[in-house]
């Protein structure tokens, strides 16, 4: 079971999109796949028409809820969610007295082994819950949208991320970098991809690939539908399709040759 956060602490720069299109992308092509919000704002659910009014990631996180009871089965085909609401604002506060509260996410999800993926969905802030998220998965992808801010957004959550791992001396984590929302006819989207291109930290891990900025993405996500729902033809479908592969054949490679070392960070010194 691969388990795989999408993050970046810069709000707005696609990382549910990724989240959802990755999620419905690798349940379309066979795999069995849970997808998780860890963000108060909700927004799979609202991406993917789930019901979120309760037993969410609040009960589980709060109350120990049984995750039969959060889990909502065959959201798509191959595809659960457990979907977030509002109430998961108030977790911080509400786990504050917990021992080992930043590990909570990880026991919680101990029995959770059915799947071929978990995708789980952050929030843009290094939160109690995206930390429970980091110390839970063995995979983070940091998603950067084309612009100046949402670089910085990275950059921070890469050194965030080392620190934490440091913190609490966790074992390395396989970390990719996605661009998105490429225009190629804007000076910014150009002027970014290359300095994210040869950002010292971030460079070595940006993905061979990248999604275009797409109007249909905005589109199918007001409409409830991942990008293949609402229009297979489009560029961005086109674009996340080459994500999915790029994440199969990354787990067919390292099941065949145990974890390459490649792309790695570990704690910081
Ligand atoms: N490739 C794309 N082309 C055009 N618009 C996009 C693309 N990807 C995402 N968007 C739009 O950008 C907005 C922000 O995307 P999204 O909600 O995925 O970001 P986010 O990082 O999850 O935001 P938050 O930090 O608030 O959780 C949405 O309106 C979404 O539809
Ligand atoms: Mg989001």
């Amino acid at each position: 079971m691969k388990k795989i956060a999408i993050a970046n602490m810069k709000g707005g720069v696609g990382k549910t999109t990724t989240s959802v299109n990755l999620a419905v992308g690798l349940a379309m092509k066979g795999a069995k796949v849970l997808l998780v919000d860890m963000d108060p704002q909700g927004n799979v659910a609202h991406s993917l028409k789930v019901k979120a009014s309760q037993n969410t990631i609040f009960d589980l996180m709060a109350d120990d809820m049984v995750l039969e009871k959060v889990i909502r089965g065959g959201v798509r085909e191959n595809l659960d969610v457990i979907p977030s609401n509002n109430l998961a604002f108030g977790l911080e506060n509400r786990l504050a007295g917990e021992t080992l509260r930043e590990k909570i996410f990880a026991r919680r999800m101990r029995h959770v082994v059915d799947y071929d993926y978990v995708i789980v969905d952050t929030s843009p802030a290094m939160s109690l819950l995206t930390v429970n998220t980091l110390l839970y998965v063995d995979k983070v992808i940091l998603v950067v949208s084309m612009d100046q801010m949402a670089l910085i957004g990275a950059v921070q959550s890469l050194a965030g991320l080392k620190r934490v791992l440091s913190v609490f001396d966790s074992p390395a984590l396989d970390i990719a970098v996605l661009a998105t929302m490429y225009n190629a006819s804007t000076n910014g989207s150009r002027e970014t991809m290359t300095a994210l291109k040869s950002d010292p930290d971030l460079g070595p891990y940006v993905l061979p690939l990248f999604i275009r900025q797409d109007v249909k993405v905005s589109y199918s996500a007001a409409s409830k539908k991942s990008i293949w729902e609402y229009d297979p033809r489009t560029r961005a479908a086109e674009d996340y399709s080459k994500l999915v592969e790029h994440i199969l054949e990354e787990k067919a490679v390292s099941a065949n040759a145990g974890n390459s070392e490649i792309g790695e960070v570990a704690a910081q010194a």
